[in-house]
């Protein structure tokens, strides 16, 4: 076999559907490019309809396979409805990637129900319901990859981690779960843990050269994350090579958790 060969045995996603919520912006923009371009077709789930559409654009004149939904995972009913329309575009999702997140960061003081609610609904039930609606399919056809986003605020106090990091401490807790659940039919459940990443979530502190270097200067590489980062380590997961790796939290942060 050549060099080819082996790593599509690996790596491709040829033939494998895959739903990525907040597919349009950032991170999630970057994971969807990696996994169409590794051979998968992409759903990707947001709100804003000119971000999607700019994200399948770019992919389709890639000769990529890509289409979006809008929806608002911010309640059941709008992810319920993202879910069933995701999955009537290129059949039920091998892959399912969680990546839609918001980082509201009121002073733990002023960090009220609303921001609760609004945090835990987004960051953590959308995960949670998107998982009961594949996990069991993925389950029965012996083959998934479910891929969670957290934060380094799972694991650390960091800007205000108030709710946030709550949320995401909790989503790593959940990919166990899912884990546990479903492993033995095939399907693993990870998490990729960024650390910062100069993306529009964090805008204000993106905008700040200071900031931006002394946080750069906190990781091993010496600068901080670019949504390109998460190409590799989201396709390694979404495919056969990952097949023993589940229940895992990866860092891909330069080094600053561990610095
Ligand atoms: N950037 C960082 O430094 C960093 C660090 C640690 C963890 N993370 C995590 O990485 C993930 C991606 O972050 P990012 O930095 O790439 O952020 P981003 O550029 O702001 O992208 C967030 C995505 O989520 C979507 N989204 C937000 N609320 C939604 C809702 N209610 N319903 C549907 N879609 C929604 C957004 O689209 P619409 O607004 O159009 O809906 C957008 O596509 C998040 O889970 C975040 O917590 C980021």
């Amino acid at each position: 076999m050549n060099s080819q060969g082996y790593l599509s045995d690996l790596f491709s996603l040829d033939g494998r559907v895959a739903v990525v919520t907040g597919g349009s912006s950032g991170i999630g923009r970057a994971i969807t490019g990696a996994l169409a371009r590794a051979g998968a077709s992409v759903v990707i789930v947001a709100r804003r309809e000119k971000e999607l559409t700019a994200t399948v654009g770019e992919l389709a004149a890639d000769d990529c396979r890509a289409a979006w939904v809008s929806g608002d995972l911010s309640t059941g009913d709008g992810v319920r409805t993202a879910a069933d329309e995701a999955a009537a575009v290129f059949g039920e999702p091998d892959i399912l990637v969680n990546c839609a997140g918001i980082n509201l960061r009121p002073p733990m003081s002023e960090l009220d129900d609303a921001v609760w609610d609004t945090t835990m609904a987004v960051n953590l039930k959308a995960p949670f319901l998107l998982g009961q609606r594949f996990g069991p399919g993925m389950a029965e056809r012996g083959f998934g990859r479910i891929i969670h986003i957290t934060s380094q605020q799972a694991h650390r106090a960091f800007v205000q981690s108030g709710a946030y990091g709550v949320s995401k401490g909790a989503l790593e807790s959940l990919a166990r779960s899912q884990a546990e659940a479903w492993s033995p039919s095939g399907v693993t459940c990870n998490t990729l843990v960024p650390g910062f990443v100069m993306t529009p979530l964090n805008e204000r502190l993106s905008s700040d050269p200071e900031k931006v270097a002394a946080l750069a200067a906190r990781t091993m590489v010496g600068r901080n994350g670019l949504a390109e980062d998460f190409a590799g380590a989201a396709v390694f997961l979404a495919s056969r090579a990952s097949a023993y790796v589940t229940g895992q939290a990866i860092f891909v942060d330069g080094g600053l958790s561990v610095h």
